[in-house]
């Protein structure tokens, strides 16, 4: 067991607190990594806000990359030194959805995940919960073997982190989820992490029109470098007249990156007929989505969602990271902005403000 540092969620729509924590020692297939970097997910914020809920003490963040600092017995494929971003989806590699592919639907993930004992505590012995049994708000981590994919040397840990959610989430919703073909029409609800990256993956996919569709005008600016043809303001007008004026046809994909039944509902009237609508924002806990009955038989549209990528993250994160190097996924320009440990509050504050991709803390500094 080694001590470290940690922010701590301890109320809801609280700060977190920066304090010791305990961390245990990896179990035979677990390492202990030193998290140099994690990135701020709109899910970590749900979690501090209560709209998808967590037992407290918790430590959040998910969207981390760093060192293997110690490994357990069982572990053969990491070793001290590696340079690592997490696949967030732990699976048993071995149930029908694993053998299907469909990993982020294993149905042995609590077993998988179980321990005998808490992996962070309080300094005086209180189980504190680690979100996706990660916890990466803290400057160690324990996570499993199979939850961690190697990064090449020349990319960089604070940008390798965005591999672990933003990107594997939005490219992945595009080529798994979605199965966007080349040619064709798509409009992205939400331009900050998820939904640049769905903007990226729509890009690379050779969508013939992308629109890029968000409330902040900063955002639409900075979609527009990673790749959408046309914008539009969903605060001016009614959005699917304006798409409707510049396409002069719905899209055949459009993806929601907000996380609200209304978007969700403007992604679907966004659609052309036989058109795709990806629901990948999380919306609060208990929301349902009216839509009109009549444009699933009459329309041919389909309603789907896409959680972490809908795929292998393993194999994903490795070819995403060779995009990187080849300069086809931009990573570097989402990263508006890398903070100090100590301002992590202050960074979700900024995440909600316009000029924002992704904050990204360093948590050794
Ligand atoms: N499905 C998954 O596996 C998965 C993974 C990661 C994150 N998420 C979810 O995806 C969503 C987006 O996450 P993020 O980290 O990119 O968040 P973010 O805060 O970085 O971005 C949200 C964007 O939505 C815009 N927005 C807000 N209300 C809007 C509206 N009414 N119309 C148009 N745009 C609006 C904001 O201006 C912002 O640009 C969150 O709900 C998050 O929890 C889902
Ligand atoms: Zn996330
Ligand atoms: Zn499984």
């Amino acid at each position: 067991m080694i001590e470290t540092q940690a922010a701590v969620l301890t109320a809801l729509n609280e700060p977190l607190e920066l304090t010791t924590i305990r961390v245990d020692d990896p179990e035979p297939h677990e390492v202990r990594l030193k998290v140099t970097n994690v990135g701020l997910c709109h899910s970590d914020l749900h979690y501090m806000t209560g709209s998808v809920p967590t037992g407290i003490p918790a430590v959040l963040g998910h969207e981390v990359a760093g060192v293997v600092e110690a490994v357990g017995s069982a572990v053969t494929s990491l070793q001290p030194g590696d340079r690592v971003t997490g696949a967030l989806t732990p699976s048993c590699g071995r149930c029908s959805y694993c053998e299907a592919g469909h990993s982020t639907q294993c149905v042995r993930l609590d077993e998988v995940r179980e321990r005998k004992r808490p992996g962070f505590e309080t300094v005086d012995g209180q189980a504190i919960e680690r979100l996706g049994s990660i916890g990466a708000f803290s400057q160690h981590v324990l996570m499993r073997e199979n939850a961690l994919v190697k990064l090449p040397d020349d990319v960089p840990l604070h940008v390798g982190c965005l591999l672990s959610c933003c990107i594997v989430t939005g490219v992945g919703a595009v080529f798994r989820g979605a199965e966007v073909r080349p040619g064709s029409t798509v409009a992205v609800i939400g331009c900050g992490g998820v939904g640049s990256a769905i903007i990226q993956g729509a890009r690379l996919a050779g969508a013939s029109a992308i629109v890029a569709i968000d409330l902040d005008e900063d955002r639409l600016k900075a979609a527009r470098g990673y790749g959408a043809t046309h914008v539009i303001n969903a605060g001016e007008g009614d959005t699917v007249e304006e798409l409707h004026r510049l396409l002069g046809d719905g899209v055949d994909y459009a993806f929601e990156a907000v996380g609200s039944a209304r978007t969700a509902q403007t992604a679907f009237a966004l659609l052309r007929p036989t058109g795709t609508a990806c629901l990948v924002g999380i919306a609060p806990m208990g929301t349902e989505i009216p839509v009109p009955a009549m444009d699933f038989w009459y329309q041919e549209k389909r309603l789907i969602g896409s959680y972490m990528g809908s795929g292998q993250a393993r194999e994903d994160i490795a070819q995403f990271a060779r995009l990187y190097q080849q300069g086809r996924l931009l990573l570097d320009e989402m990263v508006t902005r890398v903070i100090p440990f100590a301002e992590i509050n202050e960074g979700f504050e900024h995440m909600l403000s316009g000029d924002v991709t992704r904050i990204v803390v360093d948590l050794q500094s």
